[in-house]
């Protein structure tokens, strides 16, 4: 079965208490399990994991390059300045394989700090603004690329 990392940086397994205003009620564990669903939907191996350790996160873009898997990446604040973590994600999409950026919250229409991604660049695509949303259409998006 198609592998896919679902990928989440830093303050983001503090989700459900961390702004909810922002970045809504639901947790990381709630987010795990809708994640399987939605892969098990689309024939997809989900694996969701998060850290707020950058090189934890530029190591499991290592692996995803290595074990050949297709990347969702939420890279958090990372997002805006790591580019350690972009020439990571360059790596997965120069190896052929799928990233799709997301965010929870639309970075466009916040501060100005976050308007721009480092790692849009070499992103396949980039969903935002949409919650739990923007990962079900980042891996319906995997499924139907893969497809075509
Ligand atoms: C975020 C947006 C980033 O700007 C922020 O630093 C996050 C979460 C999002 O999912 O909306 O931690 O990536």
């Amino acid at each position: 079965m198609t592998q896919v990392l679902v990928l989440n940086g830093p303050n983001l397994g503090r989700l459900g208490v961390r702004e909810p205003e922002v970045y809504g009620h639901a947790s990381m564990a709630d987010l795990e399990r809708e994640a399987a669903a939605w892969g098990s939907e689309l024939s997809l191996k989900v694996d969701v994991r998060q850290t707020d350790d950058e090189s934890e996160l530029v190591g499991w873009l290592h692996e995803a390059v290595d074990a050949r898997s297709h990347v969702v990446l939420n890279p958090a604040a990372f997002t805006h300045y790591s580019y350690a973590l972009r020439d990571a994600a360059a790596q997965v999409t120069s190896s052929g394989l799928l990233l799709v950026e997301v965010h929870l919250s639309n970075p466009a229409a916040r501060e100005s700090f976050r308007h721009y991604s480092v790692v849009a660049g070499v992103a396949t695509g980039t969903i935002a603004g949409f919650g739990f949303d923007s990962y079900r259409l980042a891996l319906a998006a995997i499924a139907h690329k893969l497809q075509a």
